[in-house]
């Protein structure tokens, strides 16, 4: 199997509105892809065609080497899926949980105990096997909702904005804890609005009104995408200084952030002149993703404007 997943031209229309529109890529296997994109970008309801929870209205899958349209029993028991609401039994134990989902998902009898001990240690809750689950953090429930998801293996897993509404330390660790999959082989897709965890994937898709707008490694789209040297530069009331900056030659546009502005020059040695004639001294940065996805987004509105 080249890809763990191959789609061509996937759409998903809601009567007249377009959710998904033509998607293309290819994923490969032990990759963690980030599919990355505003509220209402689509994200999930890529996922949720991919998975075969929800039917393309045009467009070709292969997931896993099975035909989405015609295979979907044989891709539904070979994926895990975990979405935002993580469907975890409250009233029951840790260990109630994952042995209901060891069930639900047939894991073989033999093999149950040892898989149930193996996600109690990758979750890090062995301490917590017997607490009600509404016991428990935000990020104890959702490391335990990921560990349910995978308890029977599956090579590929959905993870549909896994890390909303914990904090920072544990979305940490539940990044970890994708990674550690990954290594193991099995292919991650996630979905999230948080830079840190796109920067984190092998490879993001940024997507907005169901269009895919960029696809490559965290780093590659910072170069290809930001052309030129980026510079930081602190000035005082920045705002009344954009415009005369904008229209300097060597400069390709800037931003506002915060106390900053983010000017982005035609190359590195526009530095020293950049700083004379504003008079204050500027700073090389590297582009962080956020600028990547204001840049694309800005590309696709021009060109909109131009149609
Ligand atoms: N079942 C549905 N019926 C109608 N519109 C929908 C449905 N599901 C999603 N949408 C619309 O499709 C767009 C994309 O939604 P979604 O895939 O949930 O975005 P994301 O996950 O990126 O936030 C949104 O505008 C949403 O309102
Ligand atoms: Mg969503």
């Amino acid at each position: 199997m080249k890809y763990a997943i191959d789609c061509q031209e996937l759409t998903r229309k809601f009567g007249d509105f377009v959710a998904v529109d033509r998607l293309s890529l290819q994923i490969h296997p032990g990759e963690v892809f980030g599919f990355l994109g505003p509220n209402g970008a689509g994200k999930s309801t890529a996922i949720r065609m991919l998975c075969g929870i929800l039917e393309p209205t045009a467009g070709t899958a292969t997931v896993l080497g099975y035909d989405l349209l015609q295979e979907v029993e044989k891709i539904k028991a070979r994926i895990g899926y975990m979405s935002q609401k993580f469907s975890l039994y409250e009233d029951l134990s840790v260990l109630a949980n994952l042995s209901f989902y060891a069930g639900i998902y047939s894991v073989p009898w033999q093999q149950r105990q040892s898989r149930i001990t193996e996600m109690l240690k990758l979750a890090g809750i062995e301490a917590r096997r017997d607490s009600l689950v509404s016991e428990l953090s935000v990020g104890f429930k959702q490391r335990l909702g990921l560990c349910c998801a995978i308890i029977s293996q599956p090579d590929l897993i959905f993870l549909d904005e896994p890390t909303s509404g914990v904090s920072p330390t544990s979305r940490r660790d539940f990044f970890n804890i994708i990674q550690e999959l990954a290594n193991g082989g099995t292919t991650v897709i996630v979905t999230t609005h948080f830079m840190d965890e796109a920067e984190r994937c092998d490879r993001i898709a940024f997507i907005t009104d169901g269009v895919l707008l960029g696809i490559d490694t965290p780093d590659n789209l910072k170069k290809e995408v930001i052309p030129g040297q980026m510079v930081e530069l602190l000035l005082p009331r920045p705002m009344e200084h954009l415009d005369s900056i904008e229209s300097l030659p060597f400069v390709r546009e800037c931003s506002i952030h915060g106390a900053a502005i983010h000017v982005l020059l035609d190359s590195e040695a526009d530095h020293d002149q950049l700083d004379r004639l504003t008079g204050f001294r500027s700073n090389p940065i590297t582009p962080t993703l956020e600028d990547v996805f204001i840049n694309l987004t800005k590309r696709r509105s021009k060109g909109a404007a131009q149609r």
